[in-house]
């Protein structure tokens, strides 16, 4: 399985460094095919010595240059991380990232050979119109994308379930991993208020490959007692 903790806006360079400590202790003991990505924000990148993978949230499609508040592949190579979130939902919304842009970033990072997150999902209006309406709206999230690039991870995140205590069921879950997996054949990730006592049940669902998890994965024990499950 892998585990995957998005801090978002949390945690700062201080935190995370403890954060880092109290899991690597936590999961010392642990000898499984078990992978641990973590997502620190980016004032909080390090060269962090670990059993995890160090990624980054979010960055500028560019080695360098004018982007007034961005960070690129310089500041990324300084502590040599070559893992990146692309497509959050937050991302989308928030930010205002268009699907050509988010392609855009997604060929830029896989030209440069880096580890992609790839992370798409449907608000609920769309869950609602049923399970076609949701696929179309999901694949529709794959244009631009090359989703053949063999450093691919997907994570599917409904956007109804993120951050709102309501996972989805096993049942929804099951059924577009399922769907999904017909054209993705890259390691899927389920993500939406994942935490310590759904995660069993999760973890067991056919085609799910691994978690991606922001709440329940701000505190080190929590996080570590999800990924010991
Ligand atoms: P959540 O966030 O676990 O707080 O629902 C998941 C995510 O947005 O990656």
């Amino acid at each position: 399985m892998i585990f995957a903790a998005n801090f978002k806006t949390n945690h700062t360079r201080a935190t995370t460094k403890h954060y880092i400590e109290v899991l690597t202790q936590k999961l010392h003991a642990e000898k499984s095919d078990d992978r641990v990505y973590i997502f620190p924000p980016a004032t909080a990148l390090d060269r962090f010595e670990g059993a995890f993978t160090l990624g980054v949230q979010n960055a500028y499609p560019a080695v360098n240059g004018a982007y007034t508040g961005e960070i690129g592949l310089e500041q990324l190579e300084e502590f040599g991380i070559n893992t990146i979130l692309i497509g959050h939902s937050e991302r989308r919304q928030i930010l205002g990232e268009s699907q050509e842009s988010v392609a855009q970033k997604f060929a830029f990072f896989q030209e440069k050979g880096f580890e992609i997150l790839y992370c798409i999902g449907e608000p609920l209006e769309i869950r609602e119109r049923g399970d076609e309406a949701v696929m179309r709206h999901l694949l529709s999230q794959f244009e631009g994308i090359d989703v053949g690039y063999e450093k691919l991870i997907v994570a599917y995140e409904p956007i109804w379930a993120i951050g709102t205590g309501r996972s989805a069921t096993v049942k929804e879950i099951a059924s577009t991993h399922e769907a999904l997996r017909q054209t993705i054949k890259k390691p899927l990730l389920y993500g939406g208020s994942v935490n310590a006592e759904n995660i069993k049940e999760i973890s067991k669902i056919a085609f799910v490959d691994g978690v991606l998890v922001g709440s329940a994965s701000l505190d080190a024990e929590r996080f570590a007692s999800l990924v010991l499950r």
